[in-house]
């Protein structure tokens, strides 16, 4: 039996399951799997190990497999429990299996097997919430509605500039977890420990059968590298942190009553019958705190280790499973809310006057009449004081320059301007919230998601 001399010299004692990874392992059995069976095929065509004995091994992973990861025997992780499955299965010659590798470069080669479907699987949410947003930007081109700074009403602009809004990060978001799946698209197999092996192996073989892009060159960069799991995790929590802006804006619109989150989305209280709370999006603002807080675990279990191995990188992969989840599933469960939302078009449009949230746009006009923007900027917020609307703002200009309103500007469109419809309709800079523009905005979004 290939394992005996291993598992009698540490058989474990009262740190064996500490120091078992078998737990977290579950993940990466079908990676396992999969790197064992490269590993074998690789060596028959090396002529390491002869043809038959590979395909006596590739019949026992294949039991192994069919027998799932519950059958596994006990193990320090993943890598010892099936390589002693598959001895138990076939005797000696399943200790060939192991000639080449060592469980570092094995566990390396696992980790970015499976990290490239959560990185997908995260990809496929943010591209699902991406879409759900370019939706409500379809559908709410017009529906104007009150902007915010410091959470105070600040000018009128649409839902769907909102929406595009995170559209955009969250396009950015797409490329850093694309460009960490490009970096976790590479091979440490064949590193072995750390210091290359004797044997002949052909580690771009290996690289191609699993799928990856080529090979981490250097062993011990292979085998010890985990700035790959560094990046994975930071694009993740930057996902999460988009997100929990758009859920907190969520919950503030529906705190207002600018946004109606469907009953799937939103939770009751056990004793409040009238309540209507929207926690999924409480739930998504949380869950950045676990993704930073992944990162941060992460960051700090790698910070300061010395080259090559070391055990502590058991205990930094599980940093990056967790955030791979909460993230992936907050972002679903945000794109469901946003495909899900209504929004009430009379009343947002209502509440877009108040505050006087069309006051830049009036200034705005009386600069574009001539007047300084200084000076425009004090008349209108006098005018804020004076009632905000039209007499107030000649009241004001006459207090401040002696000039009546329609002395200084055409009283036509400082009316218009104190229009909120009006008041977005105008602001048709590239980016800015004019239907045209948005409508603009969001062909460059379409065209962007093709590409
Ligand atoms: N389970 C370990 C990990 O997750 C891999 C095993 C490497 N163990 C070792 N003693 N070199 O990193």
């Amino acid at each position: 039996d290939g394992t005996v001399v291993r598992r009698d010299r540490f058989s474990g004692g009262p740190a064996r399951s500490f120091l078992s990874s078998m737990d977290a392992d579950v993940r990466i059995f079908d990676a396992d799997l999969a790197v064992d069976r490269a590993h074998v095929v690789m060596l028959a065509e090396q002529g390491i190990v002869t043809d038959a004995e590979a395909s006596e091994i590739l019949g026992a992973l294949d039991d192994v497999e069919a027998a799932g990861f519950e059958a596994l025997p006990d193990g320090e992780d993943v890598h010892e429990a099936i390589e002693s499955a598959v001895v138990s299965r076939i005797g000696r010659v399943g200790g060939k299996m192991h000639t080449a590798r060592s469980r570092n470069d094995e566990v390396a080669t696992c980790i970015r097997h499976r990290l490239r479907e959560d990185l997908l699987g995260a990809l496929d949410a943010v591209l699902a919430l991406r879409g759900a947003l370019a939706d409500v930007a379809d559908a709410e081109t017009e529906t104007v509605m009150p902007g915010f700074t410091h959470l105070q009403p600040a000018q009128p602009t649409t839902v769907a500039h909102w929406a595009l809004s995170y559209e955009g990060t969250l396009a950015r978001d797409t490329t850093r977890l694309l460009a960490a799946f490009d970096h976790a698209n590479e091979s440490p197999l064949g590193a072995a420990a750390f210091a290359g092996t004797t044997f002949d192996v052909d580690r771009e073989r290996t690289a191609e059968l699993l799928g990856f892009d080529g090979v981490v060159t250097n062993a011990t960069d292979a085998a010890a590298g985990r700035d790959f799991l560094l990046e994975a995790v930071a694009a993740l929590a930057s996902v999460a942190v988009t997100c929990s802006g758009l859920a907190e804006d969520v919950v503030f619109f529906a705190n207002r009553g600018f946004v109606d989150v469907d009953d799937d989305y939103a939770s009751t209280s056990s004793i409040m019958p009238q309540k209507k709370n929207p926690d999924s999006m409480e739930l998504v603002r949380g869950t950045a705190g676990d993704a930073v807080g992944a990162y941060q675990g992460l960051a700090t279990t790698l910070k300061g280790l010395p080259r090559a191995y070391n055990r502590d990188l058991q205990r930094a992969t599980t940093h990056a499973w967790r955030a791979a989840d909460c993230v992936t599933e907050a972002t679903e469960v945000a794109a469901g809310a946003v495909a899900t939302a209504d929004w009430p078009a009379d009343d947002l449009e209502a509440a877009a006057t108040e505050g006087f949230s069309t006051a830049t746009g009036v200034a705005d006009a009386l600069a574009a009449a001539g007047l300084p923007f200084r000076e425009a900027h004090e008349i209108v917020a006098l005018a804020a004081e004076r009632g905000a609307d039209l007499d107030a703002v000649d009241a004001a200009a006459r207090e401040v320059t002696g000039e009546s309103l329609s002395d200084l500007a055409d009283p036509e469109v400082v009316a218009a301007a104190l229009d909120p419809v009006e008041s977005v309709a105008s602001r048709d800079s590239t980016g800015g919230p004019a239907p045209a523009a948005v409508r603009d905005a969001l062909g460059d979004v379409v065209e962007g998601v093709a590409e």
